[in-house]
């Protein structure tokens, strides 16, 4: 079927980003990763995860400028540090110490062994991984940037792995499903996963970002929100 997963090949591209990777590996975007545009990446949100535009076309403006082709994008493009991408990642090295846009396990362990004894994670949990991710990166990152601008973008992505893997009013997702959605960048549909009936919007997104940047008790560690190719 048109939408099976399949792995990446040799000459298709991926990025920082599980949630386009999962959906380039499921067809909804070009298997490819290349020519992304506003239309293709809004069809394929909202039909790979019930996701509408609200929450996604701001991202999408902001990644044209990761290339000088003024048409389209490649999902490595978006790796460009200091336009959306951002250190303290839950999946992905910090820029200055490694490779900011492929999945590393030692990065995940983070979130994959949180919220101990339960079998979901929620916003609480999300909270705490970034806290701790953020803690790594101040220890060992000198060029750390962690201002307003990249926690927003945490927050919201937290948000994001709870509401596609999960229950987007409660914010609650099971750590089974979160965990393929990272490693394998794979929709989990044979362990029963399915795509939420409810749309995944601001209004749904915003009151968990909320709790997770309370659960999160971030501060800045400063530096500045400029591009760093
Ligand atoms: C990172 C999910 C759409 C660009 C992330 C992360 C998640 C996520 C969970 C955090 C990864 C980590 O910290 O290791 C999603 C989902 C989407 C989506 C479910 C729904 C379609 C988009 C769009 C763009 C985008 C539309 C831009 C065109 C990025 C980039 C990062 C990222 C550049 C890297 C940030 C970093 O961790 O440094 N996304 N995303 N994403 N996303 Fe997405
Ligand atoms: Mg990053």
């Amino acid at each position: 079927n048109e939408h099976q997963w399949m792995a990446p090949g040799p000459n298709d591209l991926r990025g920082p980003c599980p949630g386009l990777n999962t959906l380039a590996n499921h067809g909804f975007l070009p298997r490819d990763g290349k020519n992304l545009n506003m239309s293709v990446i809004l069809d394929a949100a909202l039909n790979g995860y019930h996701m509408q535009s609200d929450l996604l076309a701001g991202a999408v403006k902001i990644s044209t400028l990761a290339t000088d082709d003024p048409f389209s994008f490649t999902l490595e493009d978006i790796r460009l540090h200091g336009n959306i991408e951002h250190d303290a990642s839950l999946s992905r090295e910090d820029f200055a110490l490694g490779n900011n846009f492929r999945f590393n396990e030692t990065i995940f362990s983070t979130l994959a062994n949180s919220n101990p004894g339960s079998d979901f994670y929620n916003t609480t949990s999300a909270g705490e991984v970034q806290r701790l991710r953020l803690a790594d990166s101040e220890a060992k990152n000198p060029s750390i940037n962690n201002t307003q601008k990249e926690f927003g973008t945490r927050c919201a992505e937290s948000g994001f792995y709870l509401s596609v893997m999960g229950d987007p009013l409660a914010g609650v997702a099971p750590k089974e499903f979160v965990q393929i959605f990272f490693r394998e960048e794979r929709l989990p549909i044979a362990e029963g996963w399915h795509r939420s009936e409810i749309p995944i919007n601001a209004t749904t997104l915003l009151p968990l970002a909320v709790e997770i940047a309370t659960a999160s008790n971030w501060t800045s560690s400063g530096g500045c929100s400029v591009l760093e190719p």
